[in-house]
């Protein structure tokens, strides 16, 4: 059977993200299971203001072909007061009907201790309207900079390896 593609979403663009730390572990491990996979940066996909599903355009194709040549989504984005960032939601209004029943996992991502779930209960609504198969193996990463500024993978696995693998098995059994 051929790996599913699941791209790995970073879904913010500021200077000195700690997300794209998480992101990177998280390639490093889902590298290992049955999957093909790359971190898609919000950076390439957005450059200005909202450009929508309909405009014909070649950032709206390239992303629209993406999505369509996907099985599944691993999304990594921080909580910016206490929503989603900016960039995250022109990204995602880039296409719409593409993402039907895509499946999706969001792994939330703060400096404080809720793990950015204010951030995911926010863009829950938006997921589901757009049409993604929002699975519930959510990862919760709290305290980014204590874990994440040099970033200690044995420890990092200690702490979040089970979660990654029960992610991963969700993504397999809803990827079609
Ligand atoms: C504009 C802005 C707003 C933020 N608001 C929150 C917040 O509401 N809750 C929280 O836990 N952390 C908040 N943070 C801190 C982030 O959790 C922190 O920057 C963390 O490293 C994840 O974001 P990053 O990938 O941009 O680094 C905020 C950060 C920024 C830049």
């Amino acid at each position: 059977m051929l790996k599913p593609y699941i791209p790995i979403l970073l879904g913010t663009g500021r200077e000195g993200r700690m997300s794209e730390k998480v992101a990177e572990y998280l390639l490093e491990k889902v590298k290992m299971f049955e999957f093909k996979t790359e971190i898609l940066d919000v950076r390439d996909f957005v450059t200005s203001v909202t450009v929508p599903a309909w405009v014909e355009n070649e950032q709206v194709k390239k992303w629209k072909e993406i999505v369509v040549n996907a099985q599944g989504f691993i999304l990594v984005a921080p909580e910016y007061n206490h929503g989603y960032p900016g960039e995250l939601k022109i990204w995602l209004d880039k296409a719409l009907a593409e993402y039907k029943n895509k499946p999706l996992v969001v792994c939330s991502v703060s400096s404080g201790g809720f793990g950015g779930v204010r951030m995911f209960e926010n863009l829950l609504p938006i997921l589901h309207y757009l049409g993604f198969n929002v699975l519930g193996e959510t990862i919760s990463f709290s305290k980014v900079k204590d874990d994440f500024e040099n970033p200690d993978y044995l420890k990092l696995d200690e702490k979040y390896f089970k979660q990654i693998e029960m992610m991963k098995n969700s993504l397999l059994l809803s990827v079609k």
